[in-house]
């Protein structure tokens, strides 16, 4: 391996649009590693992408368990010394409830993974990632985390926002830590932004997606390959930023 050769770590790589992100990266020629809780599926999806003749491997990582999170840094440090691009993939929706019937622990079970993990996982490759010439971290977020979106009580996403507390402010989390990691991080060149992907079939939503997850996996792959002069602290969708 030379040392312009890049290393990618997507979270929730086996499938949807992490594995989507993984097989766009890898046909740049980037060293992609498939972070997946189960070995099963995660060795299933980097065997699929190293079909094309690409270098995928899997990566074991539950990003809410931090014993798993810290085995990944560690795998990650002794095989390669360094991460240049991350992006925080793995996420979780639970079943539709209105706000006023949602349990804390609901919310809870969701935070777990879409943002704790999410601290969790740049944490542990923080270290990894100060060690790259251009390091990027690509959050993927959802229109769904807007607040402007969600302090339109007319408008088009009222009907998935008003029963989806746990996942629209999970991510509306997200953007926050997103501006705050890009914030300290700017004047080291490390770039952090959020994504949207629109709304892609995946399991995430039993397919009910307009866009194919390929196509929600294009702004994710072009943020994690920005030049130095690509922005930071944006959140943004293929077709520009999106208000907060
Ligand atoms: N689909 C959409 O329309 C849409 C819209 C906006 C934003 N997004 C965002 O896009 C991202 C990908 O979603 P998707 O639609 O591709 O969903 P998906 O097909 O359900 O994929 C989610 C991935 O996250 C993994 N995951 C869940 N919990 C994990 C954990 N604790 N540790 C490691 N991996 C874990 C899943 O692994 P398992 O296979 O083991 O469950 C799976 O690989 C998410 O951040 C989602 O919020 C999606």
């Amino acid at each position: 391996m030379t040392t312009s050769q890049k290393t990618a770590l997507i979270t929730g790589a086996n499938k949807g649009i992490g594995k989507e992100t993984a097989r766009g990266l890898a046909a740049l020629g980037i060293t992609v590693l498939i972070g997946a809780r189960n070995p099963e599926r995660g060795e299933a999806a980097a065997e699929e992408l190293r079909a094309d003749g690409a270098d995928v491997r899997f990566v074991p990582l539950d990003v809410t368990d931090e014993t798993s999170v810290r085995a990944a840094a560690e795998h990650i440090d002794a095989t390669f010394g360094r991460l240049d691009i991350l992006v925080n993939n793995a996420a979780i929706a639970t079943g539709q409830h209105i706000p006023s019937e949602t349990p804390a622990a609901t919310v809870r079970q969701v935070y777990e993974t879409n943002v704790f993990g999410v601290i969790a996982v740049t944490h542990a490759m923080l270290p990894l990632l100060r060690r790259s010439p251009a390091a990027r971290i690509v959050n993927m977020s959802s229109e769904l985390g807007s607040l402007t979106h969600l302090a339109d009580p007319t408008g088009p996403w009222t009907a998935y926002s008003s029963v989806l507390l746990p996942y629209c402010t999970s991510k509306t989390a997200l953007n926050a830590i997103t501006v705050l990691y890009a914030n300290e991080l700017r004047s080291e060149g490390i770039l952090v932004n959020a994504v949207s992907p629109g709304y892609c079939a995946t399991d995430l939503n039993r397919h009910t997606g307009i866009r194919t997850a390929r196509e929600g996996a294009a702004t994710a792959v072009d943020l994690a390959t920005a030049g130095d002069d690509g922005p930071t602290g944006a959140f943004l969708t293929e077709t520009g930023p999106i208000p907060w």
